[in-house]
């Protein structure tokens, strides 16, 4: 059954590999047949009358909110805020005249996102949680709801509802843009781009062995990582840190490529081990100049990018997607060379320590 490991040593790898799955299953879920929406009318017309979107969560959540600010803006024009929900929950900041809210949380129960829905609700402003479980504390207490239809997630680092957050609110923005009328809504075939995507999530699962052995080398024995990328890659950059350092117990961060010489670099040594995503021509080269620094003090750069923009040397390189949608393939490998770098530590992979599945306390 789901909440089952089955042949898997372990809930993530499994819900790693699950992913490509889940992506398809999200195609029959957001789009009919003929490609319309099955997102309820209320919640589009809501969300396309709003001035700005203010988007709440933690964690792995929060992350799949910088991702999704993006695809929102780029998508519907409405300017979107992300937030720390643990931060914005003492610290409202100043609202706009139309506000929406989005609660990301895999849970539907985390405490901090719940907090700030109270006081959503107190001022009597809409909401929408995207969650994973029907009938949870914050889909129950929001004005809308929609599924991530993932599955249960039991592994404490969380993956297959990264993505499918991500997915969802692609589909969101798309119809939120349609609603009005915008040109850059119609040009994205979804369902389309999410069927290549999640082949291509197939393919790089099916090479799980290539990320265990880049572990093993990359990784090794090393106390400290960093992860860099410019646009969605920072983005991506910051949640791969944070599967990392999660389960592998390795400092890790994820910096903007472009922000690492304004401090950052003075923790480069010799042999450390520096990620660099690349996934958008627009940045590229930029980005290809920050690790070409790194190295030159030492770093060992493990290079990840797609194949429009890959050089030889690359590592890893992934068949291209939309540029709006990178995150969902380029996370893909991060995942498992966080997993193996647990797995090669000898490490509890989905229970690590002083972590919880779900935090109930603010
Ligand atoms: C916990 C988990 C994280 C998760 C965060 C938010 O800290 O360990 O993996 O991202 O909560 O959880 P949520 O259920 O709200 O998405």
């Amino acid at each position: 059954t789901d909440t089952e490991k089955g042949l898997y040593p372990h809930y993530m790898l499994k819900e790693i590999d699950e992913q490509p799955s889940v992506m398809r299953k999200l195609i029959s879920e957001y789009l009919t047949e003929d490609g319309k929406t099955t997102i309820d009318e209320n919640i589009i017309s809501h969300m396309a009358s709003s001035d700005r979107i203010y988007i709440v969560g933690c964690g792995t959540s929060w992350h799949a909110g910088l991702v999704g600010k993006k695809i929102i803006e780029e998508l519907t024009n409405i300017p979107v805020e992300v937030h720390l929900a643990s931060e914005m929950g003492y610290d409202m900041p100043i609202l706009s005249e139309k506000p929406f809210f989005i609660f990301l949380t895999q849970s539907g129960e985390t405490a901090d996102s719940r907090q700030v829905l109270v006081k959503v609700n107190e001022l009597n402003l809409p909401s929408l949680t995207i969650t994973n479980v029907k009938g949870s504390t914050l889909s129950r207490e929001a004005t809308y709801t929609l599924l991530l239809h993932a599955g249960p997630e039991i592994a404490v680092a969380s993956t297959k509802a990264y993505t499918s957050q991500i997915a969802v609110m692609a589909y969101l923005a798309q119809s939120i843009g349609l609603k009005k009328g915008l040109e850059k809504a119609s040009s994205i075939d979804l369902a389309h781009e999410m069927a290549i995507i999640a082949s291509i999530m197939d393919s790089m699962i099916s090479e799980k062995e290539l990320i265990a052995d880049l572990s093993e080398s990359f990784l090794g024995t090393t106390r400290n990582a960093f992860f860099i990328g410019r646009g969605l890659d920072y983005a991506v950059s910051m949640e791969a840190a944070l599967k990392l350092k999660e389960i592998s117990y390795i400092q890790a961060e994820g910096f903007a490529a472009g922000e690492l010489k304004h401090g950052t670099i003075a923790l480069i040594e010799e042999g450390t081990p520096v990620i660099s995503i690349i996934t958008d021509e627009k940045t590229a080269s930029h980005t290809r100049g920050n690790a070409k620094e790194v190295e030159s003090r030492g770093a060992n750069v493990l290079t990840i990018s797609l194949e429009n923009v890959a050089q030889e040397g690359d590592q890893l390189v992934l068949l291209p997607v939309h540029e709006l949608l990178t995150p969902l393939v380029s996370v893909v490998p991060l995942q498992l060379l966080a997993y193996y770098a647990s797995l090669q530590r000898g490490l509890d992979v989905d229970k690590p320590r002083n972590l919880a599945k779900s935090v109930t306390v603010e």
